[in-house]
């Protein structure tokens, strides 16, 4: 949540930070801010609302001067409004801020400031212009002065700070929020994203937790927690931002669903041997346990099911922001597969460290190169997908669970075999899809304010997910259980015309689905079945491609994905935008 982006260079700086934070515009939307140094003055520009409509109110592209740096919030503490918004400052707007995390003592050191300083926001952001403030007063370069705020802070940041007192510099430091320097032959970026500068250069800098950069015309400095210079070897990051533009269509999340195929097939391509090794140390742990949030812990609750399935292996699936506390159980001999689209989201990341903590082996499944969490795990399998910008999660669903079925494969020593078969599958999952049927559908439903989703086996997470995709983007109710729980309480929530999304394909699930889709059809229940096969029972028949029974997950999950995406059109909402959600979660 919340992107910055900074530059300084030999042009204008406001065009070249505009351009680069609108491409973060998925960390959030709920306003957005500019400030830049030109003849040693600050200047600034902010309002509520999404970045394009800022720069079309305020103009942030005219401000002055050849170093400049924005932001884009997503709300966490104090409202979502002007005031808000950053930049913050110091008490003579001498000195700019923009924070990307939580200051989770933030009202103790508001206490001890207040007496002394005056306080223009709510946020938590504004102590810390006021501590370096204090700093600089006290004869500290804005360097120094950021090391010795930051050590004040508990909690996550990612900030990035300029002062008129040392108008030719950016100075930036992190602490478990992602800052990544971009190195462009004199011009220099720094942002919470690499892929907002890509279209500029490939070579980056990732910022270490405690570390420092220094941004000058001379070149990028480095610095650690103490202050002394240190030297960082940069790299390459071989994503394209081409791949990142919407390509022709509205919005992000459909073409991310429909390139799904073409996703699962680079998804594919792994290095064997780090697969093999990956498994064999699934098998030889003593306890697996996998964390994850969202969808990604959907992901989760499936490889749970495969292991068990496929290779007789039981892993425990723990929701991440729950990780601590099962942590008394977690030992030298457990392994913890951590998976994150992001490799950023703070929950994921607090529960890994805990692992590590613990003496636990830590191996991510992860789509962002180069996140956070890569650099925290001992191994880290990419999904090879490229940028997903779609807020909700889709491409990168499908990729994960394609990891884990190869590594389920791997445990069964048919990695080979399982891949073949996998490539197969990915020829077949847009196989029978309707859009204009699931359109109709969506249009039929519009005015539904509940919808439940239901499967067994390996089909329930599938059924999961298809229920976050509906709540996310169309603000509609869904719930999701196992068929089998339906009779032990919700069943009562059934009337005449509830929708009710079955999995039901012809695999072993399907008899006992079937009976329970039976009892939501004698309440009155308007059932959605998703199957390879019709069935008179079903209001609504969403046909999938009939295939070996462990991959119908696989071919499920489109059609779900897009019956989400058509009712919140259908409802004329903004499925990347959706609210009170960001792409990367980097608050606990
Ligand atoms: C849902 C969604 C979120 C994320 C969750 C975890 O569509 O996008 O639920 O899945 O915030 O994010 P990652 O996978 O980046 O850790």
């Amino acid at each position: 949540m919340c992107g910055i982006v900074g530059f300084i260079g030999d042009e204008p700086a406001a065009p070249v930070v505009l351009k680069a934070l609108i491409k973060l515009e998925y960390r959030g939307y709920d306003s957005a801010g500019m400030v830049s140094i030109c003849d040693g003055k600050i200047h600034f520009r902010k309002d509520a609302g999404k970045i394009t409509d800022v720069q079309r109110k305020h103009r942030l592209d005219r401000l002055p001067g050849k170093i400049a740096v924005g932001h884009v919030r997503w709300a966490t503490h104090g409202r979502a409004d002007r005031i808000n918004a950053h930049p913050h400052f110091d008490c003579k707007k001498q000195i700019a801020v923009v924070h990307n995390g939580i200051i989770e003592n933030y009202q103790e050191l508001r206490a001890a400031l207040v007496g002394k300083h005056r306080f223009a926001s709510e946020v938590d952001t504004e102590v810390i212009c006021h501590l370096i403030e204090d700093y600089m007063e006290a004869g500290a370069s804005l360097e120094k002065a950021l090391l010795k705020a930051v050590g004040e802070l508990r909690g996550s940041y990612a900030l990035v700070v300029v002062s008129s007192r040392e108008p030719e510099k950016i100075v930036a430091t992190s602490k478990d929020s992602p800052l990544i320097v971009g190195l462009d032959d004199g011009k220099y970026f720094v942002a919470s994203d690499a892929l907002s500068f890509l279209d500029r250069t490939n070579e980056v800098v990732f910022l270490e937790e405690g570390e420092l950069v220094s941004l000058t015309r001379d070149g990028a400095f480095f610095l650690n927690r103490e202050g002394e210079e240190i030297r960082k070897k940069s790299q390459r990051v071989d994503w394209q931002w081409e791949e990142a533009s919407k390509k022709g269509y509205d919005f992000f999340m459909l073409k991310e669903i429909l390139e799904q195929p073409e996703a699962m097939r680079r998804a594919l391509i792994q290095d064997r041997k780090l697969i093999m090794e990956f498994a064999k140390e699934i098998w030889e742990a003593r306890r697996v346990v996998i964390t994850a949030c969202g969808t990604s812990r959907h992901v989760a609750l499936l490889a749970s099911y495969l292991f068990s399935r496929l290779a007789g292996k039981l892993c425990d699936v723990v929701t991440a922001s729950e990780f601590q506390y099962f942590c008394d159980s977690i030992a030298e001999d457990t392994l913890v597969i951590a998976i994150s689209q992001s490799g950023e989201t703070a929950d994921v990341i607090e529960g890994v460290k805990r692992a590590k903590a613990k003496g636990a082996r830590v191996f991510s499944i992860i789509n962002v190169v180069g996140s956070l969490l890569t650099r925290i795990s001992d191994r880290a399998i990419y999904l090879n997908c490229g940028p997903e910008i779609g807020v909700a999660a889709t491409k990168s669903f499908l990729c994960q669970l394609v990891i884990f079925y190869m590594l389920a494969f791997a445990l069964m020593g048919k990695l080979e075999e399982g891949i073949e078969k996998l490539e197969q599958v990915a020829r077949q999952i847009g196989d029978n899809l309707n859009d204009e049927k699931l359109k109709k559908l969506a249009r039929r439903m519009k005015n539904k304010n509940n919808f439940y989703y239901m499967a067994r086996g390996l089909n329930l997470a599938i059924a999961a997910e298809g229920a976050l995709k509906l709540k996310e983007i169309s603000y509609i109710h869904a719930e999701c259980m196992p068929a089998g729980e339906l009779k032990h309480g919700t069943l009562a929530l059934i009337e005449e015309g509830t929708p009710v999304v079955a999995i039901c394909p012809k695999d072993d699930t399907f008899y006992e689905t079937l009976n329970n889709v039976m009892e939501i059809k004698a309440r009155g229940g308007f059932v959605i079945g998703v199957s390879d096969e019709n069935n008179e029972v079903y209001d609504h028949w969403i046909k999938i491609p009939k295939m070996e029974e462990i991959f119908y997950p696989l071919v499920a999950i489109m059609p779900l994905q897009l019956l989400a995406y058509h009712l919140a059109a259908a409802r004329g909402k903004d499925p990347d935008r959706p609210r009170h959600l960001a792409k990367s979660v980097t608050v606990k």
